[in-house]
């Protein structure tokens, strides 16, 4: 499915003050491959790791939604990681693909929300209401508000709302029980970022086309054949950061189809390793910084400080193998600026400027990775995601991190919903919010 080329960070590539030695690498490999046993024994009981043995996904998602032919635009509310994995998979399969529309309300931006309600027609569309902890503010005011809307509009709101959540707990969960409502589990121990494979990207996946089976089968082959391959990979991210400092990963596809990949990888890695305390509760601030960029746009703007900017940041490059054999017919020979172009492939101009930015990278001693891929098929697809998760978690062992919390963001949610008029939060918070000293204003 994939390849990973790390020759990129190696010392012998790059030199030793920002390449990781062989040694190096074999010793640390050694002195740490107990935290690999211990995720390898401890795997079976980690939801994510479950949800990618079902065996006939799309049984279980054609009983509860029953038939969906009437409707053409699927609309899944959703934020963070039950929106993320959607919008990846949406992106590699291809819009062209897609038997029905989908859009993903990830925001409450009221002019996106707008612009969006202008394209639906209420009595074609479905909505799938995603939140595992199904009290998520933001998915639950747009759930109410097109609730509202379906009602003005004569529908039965049962037909155009499933709900993706917890089994137990929650508001959707209860509502779902109350009022009937029709709704798929969100295992318990699979947490947000981590769902992608669960019923959280495959309902959707399922409803505009995907074979959900080729993205479980991807993520089998990883779980079955590579995991010692993430660990690797782990490894190489976790002692780029703690030995040579490099504290930003970018990653930049030379694929636009996996543009939204890096999205979701960005949300993961950030969210799962940027922790301030240890598992023994002590303060250690770890993480790293994940950026997403776009091979070859970003050459014209971010890569200038990539390379002669702080040597702060690792490149992870993706590309894929295949072809589309576009050809540049050129009017224009006689010039000298564009006569090297004729007959010449947009895919011969793609790779040539990706070997371009990967040698101007290890010119400068950037530690580089190159993700090589077969196919962008859903197979591959499921593999990624899978060998990502496992490499976030797998990271988490080296942190020595619980990545599968996010205490940090709770304050921000409290604070908001204070605004709101919930009462009784920080109030020093609350005053320097609302202060109107140190302000610049600008006419
Ligand atoms: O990864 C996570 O846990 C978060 O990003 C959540 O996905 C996000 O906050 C949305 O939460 P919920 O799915 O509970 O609505």
């Amino acid at each position: 499915m994939f390849t990973i080329n790390y020759k990129g960070i190696m010392s012998d590539t790059i030199g030793d003050k920002d390449g990781i030695t062989k040694r190096e690498l074999e010793y640390f490999r050694e002195q740490l491959s107990p935290k690999f046993e211990r995720f390898l024994k401890n795997k079976e009981n980690l939801g994510f790791c479950k949800i990618i043995k079902k065996i006939q996904p799309e049984i279980e998602i054609e009983n509860v939604l029953g038939n969906i032919e009437e409707f053409d635009s699927i609309v899944v509310l959703g934020i963070g990681g039950s929106a993320l994995g959607t919008q990846a998979i949406s992106k590699a399969f291809g819009e062209k693909n897609h038997r029905k529309k989908l859009f993903v309300i990830d925001n409450v931006d009221p002019f996106t929300l707008e612009e969006i309600i202008s394209k639906l027609n209420y009595e074609r569309t479905l909505f799938l209401v995603i939140s595992k902890s199904g009290e998520t503010i933001e998915t639950l005011s747009q759930f109410i508000f097109f609730y509202d809307e379906i009602i003005r509009q004569g529908l039965n709101p049962h037909k155009h709302f499933i709900f993706i959540t917890d089994p137990q707990k929650g508001f959707l969960r209860k509502l779902a029980k109350e009022k009937g409502f029709k709704c798929f589990e969100l295992p318990e121990d699979v947490g947000g970022r981590f769902s992608v494979l669960s019923n959280v990207g495959l309902v959707p996946s399922y409803c505009f086309g995907v074979n959900i089976k080729e993205l479980l089968s991807g993520a089998d082959k990883i779980d079955k054949n590579s995991l010692e391959k993430v660990f690797m990979f782990s490894l190489l991210l976790y002692l780029l950061n703690i030995r040579r400092s490099k504290k930003i990963v970018v990653m930049m596809p030379y694929c636009d189809r996996l543009i939204q990949f890096s999205a979701w990888f960005s949300q993961l890695w950030a969210e799962s390793l940027g922790k301030k305390y240890g598992k023994n509760n002590e303060i250690i601030r770890t993480g790293q910084t994940p950026i997403i960029a776009r091979g070859v746009t970003d050459q014209h703007s971010q890569l200038q400080l990539y390379l002669e900017g702080p040597k702060d940041k690792v490149i992870i490059l993706l590309k894929s193998r295949e072809k589309k054999h576009l050809i540049i017919n050129n009017s224009f020979k006689e010039y000298d600026s564009v006569n090297f172009l004729d007959k010449k492939s947009f895919d011969e101009l793609y790779e040539a400027e990706f070997k371009g930015t990967y040698g101007a990278l290890l010119n400068e001693g950037i530690p580089t990775i190159i993700i090589d891929i077969e196919k962008v098929d859903m197979e591959t697809l499921g593999g990624l995601f899978y060998f990502f998760e496992v490499a976030t978690a797998l990271s988490g062992e080296l942190y020595e991190i619980n990545p599968f919390n996010q205490p940090g963001v709770e304050l921000g949610k409290k604070i908001a919903f204070t605004q709101l008029g919930k009462k009784g939060y920080n109030e020093k918070i609350e005053k320097d919010i609302e202060q109107t000293e140190y302000v610049l204003t600008c006419n």
